[in-house]
Parts: structure tokens; C-alpha cells; sequence
């Protein structure tokens, strides 16, 4: 059966994506709303560039030796405080924790992509003019995320590793998904917001200068995505019908738990293990005799868990009501986190990043790419 579109405000109307006819309709380009135009001008104004060395020098970075130290700290790498570090050399451990570390930066370059696609698929079905033109933006400087994390993977691995199923089954239902409510919901709430606390996460603790500089740029533009997911809340939540909220909300519900249990785990990243002659079931059998429940709801308790970070968006979305709490009560307190500001995790450093980007951008002339001959 066809789910019907949930669209409230004309300005999340669709078309379907084949049908670029409804697009040169000569009435549809003076159909344009002015909700989008703050964040689309704003975009020149945290404009960056990942190949400009006058924002971030990937060839001057002071090299970082993954033998001898950890990108992120150790305690990050959960297979190191189980029985699975009884099983590894001083050597190994530094390895396991990085290319745990590898593991995450490639989900991250995944994700970057996985929202590019969506962007670009917003353009193709948003009727109104001013939603697509933002949906362009976006585009545009999630490209620039993927060359960013492109970049740093290049410098410090190599090669990226392969995305886990779960986020990748994810990322394709929401790409190729006709509707808005589950790419905005799915996209700019719930991975964008699993980002955000990601990279709030990594600014805060790597060791690493170069990362932590990309971080802080890419936070700079998400902080803005997050504002698109949340204008879209802000326009739909409250019209929508009974049925229509329970839709949002059971699906909102059921693809946290998914990304909850899933997201990183030792079944999704098993490559990485092979090479320490460590079978992956056994590993997530270490982890999970160490780790309980507890200790994840105490992990909870941190402002940038990614989880935490997530169901906040969800509540201040107003997704969440007492059909749902319960999933989410489970592992934080709800109350609490009603009380707390709505701004979403990183939005003040993203606030000075633009600051300090603006004053680059005074002074810059662009960099001319060069050119290359196709001969
Ligand atoms: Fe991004
Ligand atoms: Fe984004």
C-alpha cells in the first residue's frame, strides 16, 4: 500500500521525481516562500573551503604516528576496557583504538554523502522554489563534507573503510524515500543530529589538530541544516492529524531503536578485527558482558552523546509524546531533558567557526582551482 504525503504548509508540497514537467509549469517559479531565504543568504557567509589551505592545511599538517598514539582517546574504544585488550599487545591496542577511530571517520564520510543524495533528492521533488533553492545549498556544502573527510581519511588511512548495513540501509530508504516527513526526519533530525553530537564529541577530545579543525568547520554549515529540519517541525508538527502523527512518531521511534542497537557495534565494523585474529562474535560478546544497560544510560547523561543528543531533537521537534516516551524514558531522563535549552549541541562553537570565517572571508580572494587539461 502507498503511504499518502504529509504536507501541511504548500511549501514542503512535492512532485514525484520523475516528473520534471511540473517543474517548467510557468505559474510554479512566482509560487516561492520567503522561510528559507535567512539560511540561504547566511550560506556566503560560513562559506569555506576544503582545498584552500587558508581554512585548513591538510599538506602542512604535522604528521600524526598512528603506532604511537591514538586519534581519539582510549577510553573511546569500548573493546579496550572488556576482554578483548587481555588479548593484544601494547601495539595492538594503539591500532584496534585507531582503526576504531577509522571506522567512525568513514561512517561520518558515509553520512556526508548519504546527505548529499538526500539533498540533491530534495531538489528534485520540493515544488516550492525557495525550499528547493535552499535544498541546492545544502547540497552544495555537504559536498564540500565529503571532500573535507575525503581528505582526511586520504592523509591519515588511506582509504576509507565500508559503511555498516545499518546506516547504510538507512541512508538508501531515506535517498530514494518520495517522502519529505522521512528524509527531513530521518535525515535532518535524526543523522544530522547523530552528527552533530559526533563531531561535538570529537572537537572536544581528539588528539589530532587537523580533525579537530574539520570538525569545527563542518559544524559551522550543520548547524544551519539542523535550523531546515526544524523550521520543517516547526510548520508541520502542530497540524498534523492523529493519525498522521502517530505515522511520524512510530517511525521516528522504531528507526532510533534501530540506529541505537546498531549503529556501532562489532557486527558492523567486523572488518576491522580480522587482522588481530579476533572473531567478531566473540568480541561483541566481551562487550556485552562488560557493558550493561547502565552503563549506557550512564554514557547518556553527557551532553554530546549522540543518543542524547538525538532524542533531544525529536522531543523539541515535537515528535515525541506519551505514545513513544517510553522508548526514549528508558535511557534518559525526559523531564530533564524537556527543560534544557533548545539549542542543539555545537551550535555556539558553529556560531564563533562563523565568526572567525566571515573575518577569512573579508580578506580572501577565492582561490582559483586550476584547471585541468583534458588532453
Ligand atoms: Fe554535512
Ligand atoms: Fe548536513
Amino acid at each position: 500500500m502507498t503511504e499518502k504525503h504529509i504536507t501541511h504548509d504548500p511549501i514542503y508540497n512535492t512532485v514525484h521525481r520523475d516528473d520534471f514537467y511540473s517543474l517548467i509549469d510557468v505559474d510554479r517559479y512566482g509560487d516561492r516562500c520567503s522561510a528559507f531565504d535567512g539560511i540561504i543568504s547566511a550560506t556566503e557567509d560560513h562559506f569555506w573551503d576544503p582545498i584552500d589551505a587558508a581554512y585548513i592545511d591538510f599538506r602542512a599538517a604535522k604528521p600524526f604516528d598512528l603506532a604511537e598514539d591514538t586519534i581519539m582517546p582510549r577510553h573511546f574504544t569500548v573493546e579496550l576496557s572488556c576482554a578483548v585488550a587481555d588479548r593484544l599487545d601494547e601495539g595492538q591496542k594503539i591500532r584496534l583504538a585507531n582503526q576504531s577511530t577509522r571506522f567512525m571517520i568513514s561512517s561520518l564520510l558515509h553520512g556526508e554523502q548519504g546527505a548529499m543524495s538526500l539533498s540533491a533528492s530534495l531538489c528534485q521533488i520540493l515544488r516550492d522554489p525557495g525550499a528547493q533553492e535552499y535544498a541546492a545549498n545544502q547540497t552544495r556544502e555537504e559536498a564540500r563534507h565529503v571532500t573535507g573527510f575525503t581528505r582526511y581519511v586520504e592523509t591519515r588511512f588511506g582509504k576509507p573503510l565500508k559503511a555498516g548495513p545499518t546506516l547504510a540501509g538507512l541512508m538508501n530508504e531515506l535517498v530514494g524515500s518520495p517522502y519529505v516527513y522521512k528524509k527531513l526526519v530521518g535525515m535532518q533530525m535524526l543523522i544530522e543530529g547523530l552528527a552533530m553530537g559526533a563531531f561535538s564529541t570529537i572537537h572536544a577530545h581528539t588528539r589530532d589538530p587537523l580533525l579537530r579543525r574539520l570538525v569545527q568547520l563542518v559544524m559551522s554549515d550543520e548547524a544551519f541544516h539542523h535550523k531546515f529540519g526544524k523550521i520543517w517541525a516547526d510548520r508541520t508538527m502542530p497540524s498534523l492529524t492523529e493519525e498522521e502523527h502517530e505515522r511520524v512518531e512510530a517511525w521516528a521511534a522504531q528507526t532510533f531503536q534501530k540506529l541505537l542497537f546498531n549503529l556501532v557495534n562489532a557486527e558492523q565494523k567486523q572488518e576491522i578485527y580480522h587482522e588481530f585474529g579476533l572473531d567478531w562474535q566473540w568480541v561483541r560478546g566481551s562487550i556485552l558482558e562488560a557493558f550493561t544497560d547502565a552503563d549506557r544510560r550512564q554514557s547518556m547523561t553527557e551532553s554530546t552523546n549522540i543518543f542524547r543528543v538525538l532524542i533531544k531533537t525529536l522531543l523539541k521537534a515535537g515528535i515525541i509524546t506519551d505514545r513513544t516516551k517510553h522508548v526514549y524514558a528508558q535511557w534518559v531522563d525526559m523531564e530533564e531533558l524537556a527543560l534544557e535549552h533548545d539549542e542543539v549541541v555545537g551550535s555556539d562553537l558553529a556560531e564563533a567557526t562563523t565568526l572567525e570565517l566571515r573575518e577569512i572571508n573579508k580578506t580572501r580572494p577565492k582561490m582559483v582551482r586550476p584547471l585541468r587539461s583534458s588532453s
